[in-house]
């Protein structure tokens, strides 16, 4: 590992869009509110990110997004009222989420894609490589990814993107990379990355998912990057770029990841995120693993 890199400081989590797939419940919510068993989806995002190493954490947001901000901010009324019914459980769980990380928010005018909502970084992150996290994109905080990632950025320098083996018939759905075996059974090096592409066309079954550890290069190539699929601009074009020319901003790989990931974005992904925490929790997990039984097994009957 090398020392003289610099370390990863900076956490981004891209929060702006305006998450369609799940309307109505988003036309005034944002999704990234919407409650994994007791706490919003993008709790989790931030409670994963200061796990790494990364307390500062910059959201991008959007139209409709406030109540992102008031979840990690105080809220001295509630905490009051907690407080004088000497509720210290609840009192807790209201400040875990002010209490996290510092928290510092830009506005993406504008939601012209992800590759735009990562630009929209670029004056707080300045030259330092940094984290991004989408805030829909939920992985289980018993599978680290993260933190090998940002590992696999300090031994080879460049970006990092995070990649999930998909059934042919899902690649459309993401972006994918075409990639060359390294030494690590985990790590793959990056020739090419292609977004959403049909099943004949995809290089690989590999997709990326959201995560990346980017090298601050990526700011200078997303300027020049023109809109691409679907009029956005999208982060995926500008690591082809990156990876087409490792003199930019130097190599780009992935790691594989093989835990358990849930797309929060999506219905039936974010009704499986649900079962399996609660399924899995001390407090919850024993009835409702229960009810879950019965439940299955009168389905099966039926
Ligand atoms: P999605 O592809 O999930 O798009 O964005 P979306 O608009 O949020 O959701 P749908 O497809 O309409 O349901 C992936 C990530 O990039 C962020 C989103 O907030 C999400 O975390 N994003 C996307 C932005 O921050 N800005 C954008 O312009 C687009």
């Amino acid at each position: 590992m090398s020392s003289s890199r610099p370390r990863i400081s900076k956490a981004v989590i891209p929060a702006a869009g305006l998450g369609t797939r799940f309307l109505p419940a988003t036309k005034a919510t944002p999704k990234e509110m919407l409650p994994v068993v007791d706490k919003p989806a993008i709790q989790y995002v931030v409670e994963e990110a200061v796990t790494a190493g990364l307390s500062d954490v910059l959201m991008v947001t959007g139209r409709n997004k406030r109540p992102l901000e008031d979840h990690f901010d105080r809220n001295y009324e509630l905490e009051e009222v907690l407080r004088d019914k000497g509720d210290a459980t609840k009192l807790t769980r209201v400040q875990e989420s002010s209490d996290l990380a510092t928290m510092h928010y830009v506005r993406q005018g504008d939601p012209k894609g992800l590759g735009h909502a990562i630009l929209c970084a670029a004056p707080h992150v300045g030259d330092q490589p940094f984290a991004v996290l989408l805030g829909d994109d939920l992985i289980d905080p018993r599978d680290p990814l993260l933190a090998r990632m940002m590992a696999v950025q300090e031994q080879h320098g460049g970006s990092v993107v995070a990649l999930m083996e998909v059934e042919p018939e899902s690649i459309h759905l993401y972006g994918c990379a075409a990639a060359a075996a390294t030494d690590e059974d985990d790590v793959v090096r990056v020739s090419g990355l292609v977004e959403k592409p049909s099943a004949a066309d995809a290089p690989s079954n590999l997709a990326i998912i959201g995560r990346y550890v980017l090298d601050p290069a990526v700011f200078e190539v997303l300027r020049k990057t023109e809109p691409g699929r679907g009029g956005e601009i999208q982060i995926t074009d500008a690591l082809q770029t990156l990876a087409n020319e490792p003199a930019i901003g130097g190599p780009v790989h992935g790691v594989v990841f093989r835990g358990r990931r849930y797309d929060t974005g999506d219905r039936a992904d974010y009704l499986r995120a649900i079962v399996r925490l609660a399924c899995e929790r001390e407090d919850l997990g024993p009835d409702f693993r229960a009810w879950l039984r019965g439940y299955v097994a009168e389905e099966m009957g039926g």
